[in-house]
């Protein structure tokens, strides 16, 4: 059984996206863990294909596939017209792959954004395998909403005290959570998720959750998906993968958290693509400043809009931050996740910064921004009771009121019940628990 899986190649599809990459890698490394021959498609070359950390595993870039084909598109927009660039490539690069090295291809994975790879995969006769990077919550909003009817959807969502309502048959999540707002119009939104979630001939889906934090959802996607549904995560615990940042990461921020007390710092960071206004970073450099508590932040390049990095940013803000906090890049978040001087993390919520802040048992400050980070927030703060959700405009106060229950008021409560979570979620990728067991059934269903 081992002998017949080390010959066996699983091809990995991801969207070139961090919080999309790094996910995939992982899983790309608890199969190669498992015996398997892994071959990653993007489509570019980036750190993550030129690292030596990956030399186990083999890329396919397509020739054909050029930048310039997806600049300045929006969200929906550029993942469709990915979608349709790079079939073509694809095809070509499976064919090769299947000439050249005779290979015996158990399955093609494909980031559930990466919807061509269905049809591809189905042209040479390979079982395909969903991955779902996001939570089974987000993938059950979008498996709703793509068949919400788009018109009268969008006559309640403009509607206030709509808004603040459960949407039915998803709670707790209200109209408001759900994963909808800034990926463009409604109608191409929900056009995108009726592709992504349309799992036509693929055998099965992958999840990066594990069954203890969203057994109802899991349960949902069981029943209405009609393929085994496997949550194998978190991965980056299950196979904690070599670095596949695509930035690069300032570890002087270790030194600095080595100089501050026990469970004082507050991590800022708000993933790879969201965009801040200066205006809003100005208020929650006072909050913080008022809070008095140290903080650590990460403020991307590009991040501020008309900015490169930070230079637009008026005196005041430098004098603030000098005061007591300390600015970076991009930093090696889990290392700092993990640090016994962080207290608290401001996060915008995406998936994987959920994950590695709850394995780490450290609550959070949520402030969303789109898509299913919205979902995660509101488990956060009313499922899984771990983090103060911040809602409506940036303000300094609130920003100080928030940093104060965190780290001292509610801190405590919230810490002790995001170390349970920490517990549960450590079992589940230990030998006999959920997520393992998970793994090892997909691993044979192949
Ligand atoms: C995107 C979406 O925005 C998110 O909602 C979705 O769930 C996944 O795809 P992103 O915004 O980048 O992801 O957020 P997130 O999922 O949290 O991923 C960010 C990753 O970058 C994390 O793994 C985090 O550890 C890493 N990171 C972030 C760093 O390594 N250093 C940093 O300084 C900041």
């Amino acid at each position: 059984m081992e002998e017949n899986r080390i010959k066996r190649r699983i091809v990995l599809v991801p969207v070139s996206a961090q919080g999309h990459v790094t996910p995939m890698m992982q899983l790309g490394k608890a199969l190669h863990l498992k015996g398997f021959s892994i071959t990653v498609f993007l489509t570019q070359y980036n750190r993550v294909s030129s690292s030596k950390d990956f030399s186990d595993f083999h890329f396919l870039i397509p020739q054909s596939l050029t930048e310039s084909d997806l600049k300045n598109l929006g969200a929906v927009e550029f993942l469709m017209k990915l979608n349709q660039i790079c079939e073509s490539g694809f095809k070509q690069c499976l064919s090769q792959l299947l000439q050249e090295q005779g290979d015996d291809i158990a399955c093609v994975v494909y980031d559930e954004y990466m919807f061509f790879s269905q049809d591809a995969a189905m042209e040479f006769q390979l079982p395909s395998v969903v991955f779902s990077t996001t939570s089974a919550t987000a993938f059950v909003c979008r498996s709703v909403l793509a068949k919400v009817n788009a018109e009268s959807f969008l006559i309640d969502m403009k509607d206030p005290e709509t808004q603040d309502k459960v949407f039915p048959g998803l709670h707790p999540l209200r109209y408001k959570d759900l994963p909808i707002s800034a990926f463009g119009p409604l109608e191409s939104v929900i056009k995108l998720y009726s592709k992504a979630v349309n799992i036509r001939t693929a055998s099965a889906v992958i999840i990066n959750s594990a069954s203890y934090l969203e057994s109802s959802s899991l349960a949902w996607l069981q029943r209405e998906l009609q393929v085994p549904v496997y949550p194998i995560g978190p991965l980056h615990i299950a196979a904690s993968a070599p670095c596949s940042s695509l930035l690069e990461e300032d570890r002087s921020c270790i030194e600095w958290l080595d100089k501050q007390k026990p469970s004082s710092v507050v991590y800022i960071s708000l993933g790879s693509l969201a965009l801040m206004e200066i205006k809003d970073m100005l208020e929650m450099a006072w909050g913080l400043s008022n809070s008095n508590q140290p903080f650590l932040w990460v403020i991307r390049p590009g991040s501020i809009p008309g900015s490169e990095w930070t230079e637009t940013l008026p005196e005041e803000f430098s004098k603030l931050i000098s005061e007591r906090g300390y600015i970076v890049k991009w930093a090696p978040q889990i290392e700092v996740l993990r640090h016994p001087a962080v207290g608290g993390f401001w996060s915008h919520c995406g998936w994987n910064s959920t994950l590695e802040s709850i394995a780490e048992g450290v609550p959070m400050i949520c402030k969303p921004f789109t898509g299913d980070q919205r979902v995660n927030a509101r488990y956060i703060d009313s499922v899984w009771r771990i983090g103060v959700l911040l809602q409506g405009e940036m303000e300094k106060e609130t920003v100080e009121r928030a940093v104060k229950m965190l780290i001292v008021d509610e801190g405590v409560d919230m810490r002790k019940r995001a170390n349970e979570l920490k517990e549960k979620l450590e079992a589940s990728v230990r030998s006999g628990g959920s997520s393992c067991s998970s793994l090892e059934h997909f691993i044979n269903s192949l």
